[in-house]
């Protein structure tokens, strides 16, 4: 009897004591706004999973027109059926794009500004992390060459598209971790050298850095720039440095502790269509609240060189913004 007692105490500790630290960990903050996106074009990059799968999702029900850009088609058709389970509103397009491809790029923004009379919000997601080194089709670091320059090159190539609505908007996704990051202009593809976590940290300083500059530069046009970190969200971005069966085990305890993709997709959202920030651009978000840049994205100097570079190695010959 006092044995049952005590298990079902310890039972009722440990819940309670996992839901306490759930709270305490994370503020799990859900976007509330009823908006509709009728009539809007969306393109979300790496939308067949993860993050980008659930901001899909969100925008579907708000019966939005999405252009699902994936590298894999097969996996963005998945992700479609998945979605079509859920809802059946919105308007869902599957176009390729591999962002470590510039070629890619190219082809799929061509595609786009031909077919497309409109883009309303543009969400550059995708993203690699931690990966063993390689190099992209044109040279670059991997995860520098999609998380930063693939992403440059399509948000330029889009930028006339963009700016034919009357509002649009470009969310970036960032991450915490930029804070680690100190971009070394002499070794932009870790040549000389390559850590997986710092060349992580560095495209994700690139991504603030980015939306940093685009924002000045889209100053008195339509065109608003909003940059996320979406938190601690249990995803398979950490592909690379979890094997599938540690993944498996952990994955009750995580998904309990940090934020499910429809958790970390809520800024997200909240940045691409809260009518309350029609006036904001170039500030950093985070739990669908502003937050203050942090002193390692305050580098003007920085993200300016860093554009520059950009724009020379990703051959991007349009007439200055
Ligand atoms: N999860 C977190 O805790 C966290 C924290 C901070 C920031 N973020 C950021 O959130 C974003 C989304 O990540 P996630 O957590 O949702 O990870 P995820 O589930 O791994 O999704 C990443 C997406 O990017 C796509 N992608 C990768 N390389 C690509 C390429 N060369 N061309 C086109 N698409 C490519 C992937 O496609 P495949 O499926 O074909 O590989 C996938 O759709 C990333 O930018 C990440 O840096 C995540
Ligand atoms: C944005 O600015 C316009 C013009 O100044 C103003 O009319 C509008 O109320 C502002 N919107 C918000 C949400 O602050």
């Amino acid at each position: 009897m006092a044995d049952w007692i005590f298990v079902i105490a310890i039972s009722a500790g440990v819940l309670v004591g996992t839901m306490v630290l759930r709270r305490l960990l994370s503020r799990h903050v859900v976007y509330k706004g009823h908006i509709l996106l009728t009539g809007k074009t969306v393109i979300v990059t790496g939308a067949n999973c993860g993050i980008g799968k659930a901001t899909t999702l969100d925008f579907a029900r708000r019966n939005a027109r999405i252009i699902m850009a994936c590298r894999d088609l097969a996996k963005a058709e998945k992700a479609v059926k998945d979605i079509r389970k859920v809802t059946q509103d919105g308007q869902l397009i599957v176009k390729h794009l591999d962002l470590a491809s510039l070629q890619s790029v190219r082809t799929f923004c061509e595609e786009i500004n031909r077919e497309e009379k409109q883009l309303d919000i543009l969400i550059n997601n995708a993203g690699v992390f931690q990966c063993p080194f390689s190099k992209t089709v044109d040279g670059f670091e991997m995860q520098m060459g999609v998380n930063h320059f693939g992403h440059f090159l399509l948000t330029n190539l889009l930028l006339d598209l963009l700016q034919k609505s009357t509002s649009s908007r470009i969310v970036v996704v960032s991450s915490a971790l930029h804070k680690r990051g100190n971009i070394n202009f002499d070794d932009i593809n870790s040549d000389k050298e390559y850590s997986r976590s710092k060349a992580y940290a560095d495209s994700k300083l690139a991504n603030i850095f980015f939306a940093q500059e685009l924002s000045q530069r889209l100053k008195s046009s339509s065109v608003n720039v909003y940059c996320v970190h979406p938190g601690m969200v249990w995803t398979n971005l950490g592909r690379h440095v979890i094997s599938p069966v540690v993944r498996w085990l952990v994955s009750p305890l995580a998904s309990l502790l940090i934020k499910s993709s429809h958790e970390g997709a809520q800024t997200i959202i909240y940045c691409s269509i809260d009518p309350e920030l029609n006036n904001e651009t170039g500030l950093y978000y985070g739990n669908c609240k502003t937050e203050s840049w942090t002193p390692t994205a305050q580098n003007v100097i920085a993200a300016k060189k860093l554009w520059d570079l950009s724009e020379s190695l990703t051959g991007l010959n349009k007439k200055t913004l």
